[in-house]
């Protein structure tokens, strides 16, 4: 089992995909608005180009958060920074582009931590997450990250080739004993979904010594129901909610 990290004696706060209601996911201005609001950390989602750059995005599709078309694994990164990351969300963040997975790294505080998640569904990016592992050493971010995915093989990975590094299965069912999975994969905790963050099933997980981030974590009411039920943290998507929190 993995030590636990430092947590505040409050739920741990991150911004999902940097802040996604206040700027276009996944961008260095959402990341931006996570430092400013002063969550503890952020979650990104993370897939691979072509020529093999690590970048921060979360459909696998180009079409909903750019102004490109199909798979981004199938173009180089050259080719992803020439589209439009921002104009989507609105015109003040026109020509925003795609951020890789370095720059985020290099662009956020020290002190910030991240939740990186390795997008490996439908297309599967073999290598992605030696990368993710090899970046985060690189920029001295290896201790204040959580590797994470639904693809729980991922995880299998991660413990392989960095087993310093925090990780954590995701998932959204309410399984019999969730803490086997966490010890399936040498985890630090969980992060589920909100809908099974249930404070009978959080209080088994927690006795042993597990950490329970919530994520999907749409609305405020929702904030206050996994801090109710004892989560440790969760992931959030409008950074106002939690004011009064962080
Ligand atoms: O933190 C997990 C959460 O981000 C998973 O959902 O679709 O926003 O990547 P999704
Ligand atoms: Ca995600």
């Amino acid at each position: 089992m993995q030590p636990r990290p430092v947590y505040p004696s409050r739920p741990f706060v991150w911004g999902h995909r940097g802040t996604r209601a206040l700027a276009p996911e996944n961008t260095l201005p959402a990341f931006d608005v996570a430092v400013t609001h002063r969550l503890d950390g952020v979650e990104l989602d993370v897939q691979l180009t072509a020529d093999g750059v690590v970048a921060v995005m979360h459909d696998q599709e180009l079409e909903r958060t750019t102004d490109g078309r199909g798979w981004l694994g199938a173009l180089t990164w050259e080719e992803l920074q020439r589209l439009d990351a921002g104009s989507w969300f609105g015109p003040q963040f026109a020509g925003t582009r795609v951020p890789s997975f370095a720059a985020v790294l290099e662009h956020l505080p020290a002190s910030m931590w991240v939740n990186v998640e390795i997008k490996n569904a439908p297309h599967a990016y073999p290598g992605l997450v030696e990368k993710v592992a090899a970046l985060l050493r690189e920029h001295g971010r290896a201790g204040r990250a959580v590797i994470t995915s639904f693809d729980h093989t991922c995880l299998a990975q991660a413990r392989a080739v960095a087993p310093e590094i925090l990780r954590a299965p995701l998932y959204a069912a309410r399984l019999e004993e969730p803490w086997l999975l966490a010890e399936r994969y040498g985890a630090y905790g969980l992060h589920v979904h909100s809908d099974y963050v249930l404070p009978g099933d959080v209080q088994a997980i927690r006795a042993r010594d597990l950490m329970v981030n919530a994520w999907a974590v749409g609305s405020r009411e929702t904030m206050r129901r996994v801090i109710e039920a004892g989560a440790t943290g969760f992931t959030l998507d409008d950074p106002r909610w939690a004011e009064g929190i962080v």
